[in-house]
């Protein structure tokens, strides 16, 4: 790691290239750093975990096909309808070319804290092939302010 990298996290930047880490370890077998993230996403360990049925276009105003998968903490937590949602629930998104096949990129929000609030969560979006210029950080700020409308942060209905 580059030194001027250990800063990073204190400016609370997203920039390119750059590798940023909130340190906060490893939660429910996910390394929470940026480069873990990325690495977790790539390897489509995800895949077993519950799907929405089929791609389909998003509700965000950006971006066109999507699908969303849950691990089986946050799937617990909408199943018992839950405010806030236990440390480690984890949601994927896979983002997808207009064909609705070609992955593009992976966001991802992983629960890091208990109780509610922006801060409880690590957002993280990221585009192939480099995922190079990547958004991430506990409350990032171009993530949160929709999230807020859902239920602590999570918008999609179970499938
Ligand atoms: C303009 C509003 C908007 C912004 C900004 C936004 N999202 Fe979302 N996000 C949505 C909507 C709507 C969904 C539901 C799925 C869909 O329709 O795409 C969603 C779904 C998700 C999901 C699946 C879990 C869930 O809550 O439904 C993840 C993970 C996610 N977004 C991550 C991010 C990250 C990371 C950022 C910041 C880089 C971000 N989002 C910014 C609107 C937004």
């Amino acid at each position: 790691m580059r030194p001027f990298a250990l800063l990073l996290p204190l400016l609370f930047a997203c920039g390119p290239s750059s590798s940023v880490d909130e340190g906060l370890g490893v939660i429910q077998e996910l390394d929470t750093s940026e480069q873990g993230i990325t690495a977790f996403v790539q390897s489509g360990q995800y895949r077993s975990w519950l799907a929405e049925p089929s791609v389909h276009e998003t509700r965000a105003p950006h971006g066109s096909k999507v699908r969303v998968f849950f691990n089986d903490v946050v799937a617990q937590s909408l199943r018992d309808g839950n405010a806030t949602h236990p440390v480690g629930s984890i949601l994927v998104k896979e983002l997808f070319e207009d064909d609705g096949k070609t992955v593009r990129g992976h966001a991802l929000d992983v629960k890091i804290a208990p109780g509610s609030g922006k801060d409880t969560w690590i957002f993280y979006e990221g585009f192939g092939p480099s995922y190079s210029d990547n958004y991430y950080g506990r409350a990032h700020a171009t993530c949160h302010g929709c999230h807020s409308d859902g239920k602590d942060y999570v918008t999609s209905p179970l499938p």
